[in-house]
């Protein structure tokens, strides 16, 4: 756990807390608060509460996005190393503390695998990958005869993906020399250019 993590962590349990406490705690005591007297005060304290929340997510978990792009970025580096992953042998813990940062920063993930691919970028790698020394794709004018034919058994997406990451039979798998963005743009590549 990061340092970044427990700030987060503290500043979101502050917030819990004190909700629970406005919502359930002081309302026995005086039914009528925030009432009008401290509603200026009650105003400012919430709005400090998420803002502050929000700037340490904005801050803090920005870290951890740097710090797991750098490891989706390794594509040089050999393969069979698992990446140290921030969660490494901890036991996750229960609790509102734990819970993990709130929804706006999924948005600034980068896409999953799978989603699709720019089939544009995909013909670059499919040349300098060398696909072209092992198979026939007339689009991209190659005529490799060790493995099967692209224009006479266009592949779907997901065989391509597998293909290309896992290898098969003699065709090696390019997973520690293509990243799984590009292994989507090959695919989307050889995809486009068999199904016309
Ligand atoms: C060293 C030669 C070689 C290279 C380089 C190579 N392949 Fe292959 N590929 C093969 C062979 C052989 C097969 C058949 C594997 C099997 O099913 O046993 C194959 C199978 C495939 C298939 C499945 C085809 C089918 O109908 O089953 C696809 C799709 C494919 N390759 C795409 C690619 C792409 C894209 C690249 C470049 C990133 C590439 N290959 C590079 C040899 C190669």
């Amino acid at each position: 756990m990061s340092n970044g993590e427990i700030i987060i962590s503290v500043v979101t349990a502050v917030l819990v807390v004190f909700s629970l406490v406005v919502s359930t705690v002081i309302p026995k005591g005086d039914p009528n608060f925030p009432g009008r007297r401290n509603l200026v005060t009650f105003t400012l304290v919430c709005l400090v509460l998420v803002g502050g929340t929000l700037a340490a997510v904005e801050v803090y978990g920005a870290e951890d996005h740097v710090a797991e792009a750098a490891e989706v970025a390794g594509e040089d580096e050999p393969a069979g190393e698992p990446p140290a992953g921030e969660s490494g042998g901890a036991e996750p813990e229960p609790g509102e503390a734990e819970s993990p940062p709130p929804d706006e920063e999924a948005g600034e993930a980068p896409p999953p695998a799978g989603s699709g691919g720019d089939p544009v970028a995909g013909s670059e790698i499919y040349a300098s990958a060398g696909c072209g020394s092992c198979h026939v794709l007339a689009d991209a004018g190659s005529t490799g005869a060790i493995g099967p034919n692209l224009d006479e058994s266009p592949p779907s997406f997901e065989l391509v993906v597998d293909r290309v990451t896992n290898g098969a039979g003699a065709m090696p798998s390019f997973s520690g020399q293509l990243s799984a963005a590009e292994i989507d743009d090959v695919a989307a590549y050889v995809v486009a250019a068999t199904s016309g």
